[in-house]
């Protein structure tokens, strides 16, 4: 079998990891892979958005099955042109990765299929928008309709902080023009969980949820990230909770899919606040969570493969999915500057003398250069570890975190704790 898996990050690491594992012979391509993934996997050259061209890559390379990292190629629809061309695609079709590509979208679907969500209001206009903002109460979350790579979201504490951000959205256009709409919310307040299912639109398998943390700094401070460690299961998860999130969550956004035919096929992540009230949704994700899949799928003891292809196929009611009761834990190590700025073409050293540890080692920002791994990008490395308690992983993966180095290194001392 051939599979190919699109994108660069420590989540495509994670992917190409477990389906080697779970299947010695097959054989996988990555586009464009990393540093690590070149060890499992030929790396092809292409930009993940160049969609036409990776269908051709996958028909010269006779690819059986493609699974998507990213949003980005799955919001400009991918999985429709290779689903047109008859090629096997594992990753929802444009229409369905709406829910993740627009906000709005989501929310509108939310509030249509009696979703918990946040109270809000959508605005088209900056004139519009200020109108909203003087009925609301402080503080209140305002959000870019379209994709942001995880900078369109703020927490607005007052009027004049609310205000600013509309401007740099309509007037400074720091999103650029591709939607003209944001939403404005109300500001929950609890402790936010990832929640992830395989789904088929008929049925649904979940994911042990995950803990991720967005801040750069210890103890939430800084600017938001892409993700900078995380662990499963989190805290404050159990059985109890797990079935009302499924009950008011999961089946109703299972049965809208059905009525407003939207045909899903993949992952679908919900980003989760669990208030005092019960579970809320933040936000939909397409796709599987980085850094969530560097805890997830290293407690999967099913078959990914299996999965994959039934969601494909909309026969995932034959599968069943099993999970390690292990504890899991990683932490992501950073270029100097991210998440702003940052530096690149530092060598990686100590990869060699980590290797007896305990710990398996995802790359993401990682380039092969001269027979050296180089950085080339802002979140680098992550280090996932196993343990029966989080103490114990947490032990093995700062131990491996200390001693890999390079310049600028930096990533956060809290993961695990609470
Ligand atoms: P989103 O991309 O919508 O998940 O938002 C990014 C982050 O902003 C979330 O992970 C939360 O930390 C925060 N956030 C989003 N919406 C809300 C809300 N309604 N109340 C409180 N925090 C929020
Ligand atoms: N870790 C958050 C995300 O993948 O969107």
């Amino acid at each position: 079998m051939k599979i190919m898996v699109i994108g660069s990050g420590g989540r495509e690491h994670t992917l190409v990891w477990k389906i080697k594992k779970d299947d010695r012979e097959t054989e996988l391509f990555a586009v464009p892979g990393n540093g690590g993934i070149y060890e499992i996997a030929e790396c092809i050259p292409a930009k993940t958005n160049h969609s036409e061209h990776i269908a051709d890559l996958a028909i010269k390379n006779n690819i059986n099955l493609t699974v998507v990292g990213p949003e980005l190629p799955l919001a400009e629809g991918i999985s429709d042109i290779f689903q047109q061309k008859g090629l096997k695609i594992f990753g929802p079709i444009k229409k369905a990765a709406k829910l993740e590509a627009s906000k709005s979208f989501a929310k509108e679907f939310m509030k249509n299929n009696k979703i918990p969500t946040a109270d809000f209001e959508i605005t088209d206009s900056y004139d519009k928008g200020i109108q909203i903002l003087e009925r609301r109460v402080f503080p209140c979350v305002i959000k870019y309709d379209g994709l942001a790579a995880g900078k369109g979201v703020m927490v607005a504490n007052n009027f004049d902080e609310a205000i600013d951000f509309l401007e740099k959205i309509y007037r400074d256009k720091i999103f650029g023009d591709k939607s003209n709409k944001v939403i404005i919310e109300d500001c929950l307040d609890g402790r936010e969980i990832s929640y992830l299912i395989f789904t088929d639109t008929v049925d649904f398998l979940p994911m042990v949820p995950a803990k991720d943390y967005k801040r750069v700094f210890d103890n939430d401070k800084g600017p938001n990230t892409g993700g900078m460690g995380c662990y499963s299961p989190p805290s404050l998860f159990n059985q109890e909770l797990e079935k009302l999130i499924q009950k008011n969550i999961v089946f109703p956004t299972i049965k809208g899919l059905q009525k407003e035919n939207i045909d899903y096929r993949g992952v679908l992540y919900f980003g989760l606040m669990i208030t005092k009230k019960g579970p809320y949704v933040l936000e939909y994700n397409v796709r599987f969570g980085d850094p969530e899949t560097q805890v997830i799928l290293p407690r999967m003891e099913s078959n990914l493969i299996e999965i994959m292809e039934a969601v494909t196929e909309q026969s995932l009611k034959k599968c069943s999915i099993r999970w390690s009761k292990m504890k899991s834990l990683c932490v992501i190590l950073a270029s100097a500057g991210y998440p702003g700025k940052y530096e690149t073409d530092k060598e990686i050293k100590g990869l060699k003398e980590i290797e007896n540890l305990d710990v398996i080692l995802f790359h993401a920002g990682t380039k092969r250069e001269n027979g050296k791994i180089l950085t080339a990008g802002g979140r680098v490395l992550s280090i996932t570890a196993m343990g029966n308690t989080f103490p114990e992983a947490r032990d093995k993966v700062y131990k491996a975190a200390d001693i890999i180095d390079f310049e600028g290194k930096h990533y956060r001392k809290d993961i695990g704790l609470e």
